[in-house]
């Protein structure tokens, strides 16, 4: 499998060195700012990308709705791990249904054991929530650099709450000044420190509580998935999540 790499920051460092452990070839690396010498391009275009067979693109949310345009006006298989772009999902499936051979992979943590910790959520939100007794919350913490919140990954952990767990319906991410209604989740994001990523959802009563915590020990995660979701991409035509890939994985065991 031949990869561009499109973002040279933390999560493209570690997708290069994920490839290259799995002897695949990391044919193009574009960034407009790093000053590694490994940058093939500062621009994304067609001919920066040396032919690749897919794109993994970990860059930045001022850009990603450009870049996810390119990939799909050019054809070209892209697994999107950067976050901050999710309200804007169905005009780009829109978009691409005039690029019949597009393919795109995307998630807001393609760390495989998120994906399976959503499951867990999903069937946790949906038995404390039937009991009447239990409220329910969630936190993420991540390192002082990251550029967006909440992270797609609580805003994805929001969905399933309120998807699932009976008499709440609105999600709040901001400071609340006020009582919270009992319909609504409140989800707060902490920076600070080197965290790579950790999502918290508690179900509290009157008598226990029920923590269920994802801690990210390192962005391997994320990037071991990134790749294997590439590799599983090509070939394929439309918009997919990580969800679909965990789903084929686990079925083919
Ligand atoms: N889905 C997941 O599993 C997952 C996991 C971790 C992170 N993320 C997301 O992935 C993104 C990158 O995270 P990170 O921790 O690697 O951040 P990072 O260290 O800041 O890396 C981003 C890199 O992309 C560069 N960049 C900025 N604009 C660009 C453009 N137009 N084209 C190409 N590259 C550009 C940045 O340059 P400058 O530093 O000069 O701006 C930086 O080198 C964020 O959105 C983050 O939330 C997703």
């Amino acid at each position: 499998m031949n990869i561009a790499i499109v973002g040279f920051g933390k999560m493209g460092n570690k997708i290069y060195e994920v490839a290259n452990s799995k002897h695949y070839n990391v044919v193009s690396i574009v960034d407009p700012y790093s000053k590694d010498e490994k940058i093939n391009s500062k621009e994304l275009k067609k001919e920066s990308l040396n032919n690749c067979d897919v794109v993994i693109d970990f860059s930045h949310p001022s850009c990603i709705q450009e870049n996810i345009k390119f990939y799909i006006s050019n054809e070209i298989p892209a697994v999107i791990g950067t976050t901050g772009w999710y309200d804007e999902v169905e005009n780009l499936k829109v978009f691409a249904k005039d690029y019949p051979n597009s393919s795109i992979i995307y998630s807001g943590n393609f760390s495989i054991g998120v994906s399976l910790y959503r499951e867990v959520v999903k069937l946790a939100s949906s038995l404390f929530g039937k009991t009447g007794s239990y409220d329910v919350f969630a936190n993420e913490i991540h390192h002082r650099e990251k550029a967006d919140s909440p992270s797609g990954t609580a805003k994805l952990i929001s969905d399933i709450i309120v998807e699932n767990f009976d008499g709440k319906d609105k999600v709040v991410t901001e400071r609340l000044d006020r009582k919270i209604e009992p319909n609504e989740i409140h989800v707060s994001s902490t920076r600070g420190g080197w965290i790579p990523g950790t999502h918290t959802v508690v179900f509290d009563s009157p008598f226990d509580s029920v923590e269920l915590t994802h801690r990210a020990r390192t962005r391997d995660g994320f990037a071991i998935g990134a790749v294997l979701a590439a590799n599983w991409l090509i070939g394929k035509k439309g918009f997919f999540t990580l969800d679909d890939f965990v789903e084929t994985l686990i079925n083919n065991r």
